[in-house]
């Protein structure tokens, strides 16, 4: 199932093109994005999402559309979802520099779309993951903003290009490493650690994304008395860790039961507490 609305909150035939070929976009991935959870007709972080929007934008120096074009575009989509038969929703809104040596209006979207089997079966099953370098020291952001490090920008061809090469080792996602071996993200997750009663992510100064599932679940968690803490992680701390998961906005919170082939203490009870503190916030 796919739903599409444009910013005036008029719906599109998904099947039918919408871009441009010189969308720069297209041609360079030179644009933002979002991917939202929709829940029984409940968009989950949309505040949190749309302030990321306008931060990447800004990163880019892009022009972005007013928020209240977006929430209307969200809306129609939400409105048109089959919410009987379907009660989830990934909800992507996207918007390009617009076409090539044009006047600057963006090119913006927001589409909807079922979520894949596979996603499922990851989220009951737990997955697999292999540490790919990414190449990149803590300090870079800082150093070289250029490089767009904490924006989601629509280049994401190196993500899915980690995610390919994590299937040729036989495993299903990928945590990324800096250049010092210290742990980064997922090509399209962050990564949660439960040491005693301290859930772990790393810093968004390493040059990752401030993800709001791992937000929304550090919230819940801190209400409910768990220590967290936003630091350094070696892949070592992975391995001695009494949980591992990764968290972004469609996969929710998933287990991770190997790293590098070695298996983990995957213990189930705590992974249902913590699934359940994220369930909690909503
Ligand atoms: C690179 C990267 N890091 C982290 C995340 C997790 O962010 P969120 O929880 O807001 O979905 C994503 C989401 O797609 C991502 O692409």
């Amino acid at each position: 199932m796919r739903v599409l609305a444009l910013l005036d909150g008029s719906l599109v035939d998904p099947e039918s093109p919408l871009l441009r070929a010189d969308d720069l976009g297209v041609q360079r991935g030179d644009g933002v994005f979002e991917t939202i959870l929709v829940v029984d007709g409940r968009p989950r972080e949309l505040e949190a999402h749309l302030d990321r929007l306008e931060r990447s934008a800004r990163l880019l120096d892009m022009t972005l559309p007013e928020r209240a074009d977006w929430e209307r575009a969200v809306r129609a989509v939400t409105d048109r979802w089959p919410w009987d038969a379907e009660s989830e929703l990934a909800l992507k809104l996207v918007c390009t520099r617009g076409v090539d040596g044009g006047d600057g209006t963006p090119t913006a979207f927001a589409s909807g779309q079922s979520l894949s089997a596979e996603l499922l079966r990851k989220r009951a099953e737990g997955i697999s993951v292999v540490t790919l370098e990414r190449g990149i020291d803590p300090g870079m952001m800082e150093r070289a903003p250029w490089l767009l490090l904490s924006a989601k920008t629509l280049s994401y061809a190196v993500n899915m290009a980690a995610l390919r090469e994590a299937e040729r080792r036989g495993a299903d996602e990928v945590v990324f490493t800096a250049t010092d071996g210290s742990v980064l993200e997922g090509p399209t997750s962050n990564v949660v650690l439960a040491e005693g009663d301290t859930l772990v992510t790393t810093p968004p100064s390493a040059g990752i994304l401030r993800g709001t599932t791992q937000g929304a679940l550090f919230g819940a968690a801190s209400e409910a008395g768990w220590r967290t803490a936003v630091e350094p992680v070696s892949v070592e701390r992975l391995h001695r860790a009494d949980g591992v998961w990764l968290a972004s906005s469609i996969r929710r919170i998933v287990q991770v039961h190997t790293v590098d082939g070695a298996a983990l203490e995957a213990d189930p009870e705590l992974h249902d507490r913590i699934s359940k503190l994220y369930e909690s916030q909503y």
